[in-house]
């Protein structure tokens, strides 16, 4: 099947920069999110990112227009019924991202592809929802969306070669770069990336060094472009703490428990720069 239509699950950071390049690319796109002021607000984040990537020459007119003005938005997930590709970016939470799954199965023709943007929930238990396990798949962008041209894809236990390789060529229609992994907790990403981040917590909880400090030795001398703590903000400390218990509890090795410091500064509320504290102070 040609894939023209797109539906996209979820306004938030993840979905609205998946809405935008899946636009930029030329796909008709329909985002839909239960909070129409979400939309709102992920149209504007769309808008000033097209016209900045337009400024600097890196889009064309076309692929502007086709953001701007060419995503349509609804507040209701049947909306999704004509697309020929749906992708999940709704909160990180498997209860919610199991009922979206059973409900898209319900309402997505037979033959459409179910892809989930989960950084850590098992899509073997995500497509165990549906009664079409071999076209749900796992397509993991990272933030920002629109400039890291990542996409792992996650094979579930049932996962067929044909949806492999439609989700492999329609990201590659969108500029990313896709690599596969398998279902495993953390996949490849994030088994390697959310240790380290953890491990630079523990730093901090150690008094190895300060925020500052480690940061700026893994920019300076690993040139990573942000350091790790740095990146823990962006990310979000309860996204990071969720995945480190993901992994500590699918893999089971102590080397995957996560920091005390970590979890006191999530119990605590200082979830990085969306709540304005983590390890640095937003304004
Ligand atoms: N849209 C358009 N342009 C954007 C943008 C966006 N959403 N975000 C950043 N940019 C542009 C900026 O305008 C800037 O352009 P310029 O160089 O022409 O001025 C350029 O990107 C670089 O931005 P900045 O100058 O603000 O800052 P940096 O040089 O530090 O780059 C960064 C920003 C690209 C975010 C870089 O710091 C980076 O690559 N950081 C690491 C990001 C990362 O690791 N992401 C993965 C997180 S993990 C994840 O998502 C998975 C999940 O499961 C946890």
């Amino acid at each position: 099947m040609e894939i023209k239509h797109i539906a996209v699950i979820g306004a938030g950071t993840m979905g609205n920069g998946i809405a935008q390049v899946c636009a930029t690319s030329g796909y008709q796109v329909t985002m839909i999110d239960v909070n129409a002021n979400a939309l709102q607000k992920a149209l504007g984040t769309i808008n000033s990112s097209v016209e900045k990537l337009h400024s600097k020459g890196k889009l064309t007119d076309e692929a502007k227009r086709n953001a701007q003005e060419g995503i349509n938005t609804k507040t209701e997930m049947s909306a999704a019924s004509s697309a020929d590709l749906i992708i999940e970016a709704a909160t990180e939470n498997k209860g919610l991202k199991l009922k979206i799954f059973s409900d898209l199965d319900q309402i997505a023709r037979p033959e459409v592809i179910l892809a989930s943007n989960t950084s850590s929930i098992s899509i073997t238990e995500i497509a165990a929802a549906t009664k079409r396990s071999a076209q749900v798949v796992g397509l993991h962008f990272f933030n920002p969306v629109p400039i890291m041209t990542l996409v792992e894809i996650i094979r579930g236990y049932d996962t067929d070669q044909a949806t492999i390789d439609t989700v492999m060529s329609v990201t590659q229609a969108m500029g990313k770069t896709p690599i596969e992994a398998a279902d495993y907790p953390g996949f490849i990403s994030n088994r390697i990336l959310c240790p380290m981040i953890n491990e630079a917590i523990f730093c901090v909880m150690e008094g190895v060094g300060t925020p500052e400090a480690i940061d700026q030795v893994m920019k300076l001398g690993m040139n990573h472009p942000m350091g790790p703590l740095t990146l823990a903000d962006f990310i979000g400390l309860d996204v990071v703490l969720a995945i480190m218990d993901v992994l500590y509890d699918g893999l089971g090795d102590p080397k995957y428990r996560a920091c005390p410091l970590l979890r006191k500064m999530v119990a605590a509320g200082h979830l990085g720069r969306k709540s304005g504290k983590g390890f640095y102070t937003y304004s």
